[in-house]
């Protein structure tokens, strides 16, 4: 049975792909310091699977910590790398602590693959790595433009030391670019977790409608789309740990044509947000409270993805569709509303 670390495995994308890959006969570790996740989320794996997963609460910018981990486990076939700060609006207020936090990890990830001759590496990509793209539907070869966000860049830079990397070594490589990964796992057992107040508009929409938050503001409504609010492609987040399971099985099977291959995770609908407001409400029977605000720093006006090579390559079907994406998101919150005292209670055994 291959084993594969999933690092940032405790957050809302690595969870979801650690039960894909489980239900799909990997074997997995979880590396995660919880900084921005709780560990928790790893019950709800376990009880979607059946399966324990161990997790290695290590932070990736730590050489000696990581470089044990490898130590301990010398028969990793293959690494997802998730873990990340990934907030577009945090970003731009602290540019330092996410070029450090997100380029140092991976580099040191990269040099225990390297000692440890990992055949395999994937890579948690962005479509923020397009920027601000001259047209709103974007396939892999659309060039990169500035990034509009210094996470952007962490994501561009990301790509470029893997690309480099790989050149240099033989590590087959996938970069996945997701688009805006939304929903949770049909058993309300693990979701999208923010710590703190969500930046993220699904998180916000749903805190919103539970009565966590006020009311929430739609950063905009002057661009040039059709109601003038943003466009963004949401995908499922289960949509998107499937695409991570297919892509190992793409590089087990070495069916990758070139030793760095990039691929769109995208249903390739673009959806405004009000759009995302009025699913939302029309599936869970909520009016939300909301107000149209200023624009946020940061922010690309549209993009959505072109997802051909997905599909064909990986054999990827993205079939949930947004409001499966809002149905799923609002019965986690409500869920959690009911079991959030598991999740504080996990929270402080860490402190
Ligand atoms: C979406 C839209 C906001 C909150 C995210 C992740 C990034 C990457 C891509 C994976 C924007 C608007 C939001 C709110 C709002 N994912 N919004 N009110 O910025 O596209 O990027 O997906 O790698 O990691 O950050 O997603 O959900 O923050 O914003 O109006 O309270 O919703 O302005 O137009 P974004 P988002």
């Amino acid at each position: 049975m291959k084993k594969i670390m999933v690092t940032g495995g405790t957050g809302y994308i690595g969870s979801h792909t650690l039960v894909d890959l489980i239900e799909n006969g990997y074997d997995v570790i979880s590396v995660d310091n919880n900084s921005r996740s709780n560990p928790a989320m790893l019950r709800g794996v376990e009880k979607i699977t059946g399966k324990p997963v161990k997790n290695y609460k290590v932070d990736l910018c730590n050489f000696d910590d990581t470089f044990a981990i490898f130590q301990e486990n010398p028969d990793i076939s293959g690494i997802i790398h998730f873990a990340a700060y990934k907030a577009v609006g945090e970003s731009v207020e602290k540019p330092l602590m996410y070029f450090e936090n997100n380029l140092v990890s991976l580099i040191n990830l990269l040099k225990c693959v390297q000692e440890f001759n990992v055949p395999w590496f994937v890579f948690s990509s962005s479509c923020t790595v397009y920027g601000n793209p001259d047209h709103s539907m974007v396939t892999e070869e659309t060039p990169p433009k500035p990034a509009a966000s210094p996470y952007g860049y962490t994501k561009q830079m990301g790509e470029q030391i893997l690309g480099e990397f790989q050149k240099a070594s033989n590590v087959q490589t996938i970069l996945l670019r997701y688009f805006n990964p939304v929903g949770a796992h049909p058993s309300a057992l693990i979701g999208e977790l923010p710590i703190g107040k969500p930046q993220n508009l699904v998180p916000a929409i749903t805190q919103t409608a539970i009565g966590k938050l006020p009311k929430m503001m739609v950063f905009g409504d002057d661009y040039p789309t059709r109601d003038g609010s943003c466009v963004r492609d949401y995908i499922h987040v289960c949509d998107i740990a499937h695409a991570h399971t297919l892509a190992i099985q793409y590089l087990e099977e070495c069916r990758n044509n070139s030793g760095c291959e990039v691929f769109n995770l995208g249903t390739g609908n673009g959806v405004t947000v009000l759009e995302a407001i009025h699913a939302f409400e029309k599936v869970s029977g909520v009016k939300l409270n909301y107000e149209i605000g200023p624009r946020r720093p940061g922010d690309i006006v549209a993009i959505y993805a072109n997802n051909d090579k997905a599909k064909s390559r990986l054999g990827w079907d993205p079939a949930r569709s947004l409001d499966e994406m809002m149905d799923t998101a609002w019965r986690w919150e409500l869920k959690l509303k009911n079991d959030e005292q598991m999740f504080t209670s996990a929270k402080s055994e860490l402190n």
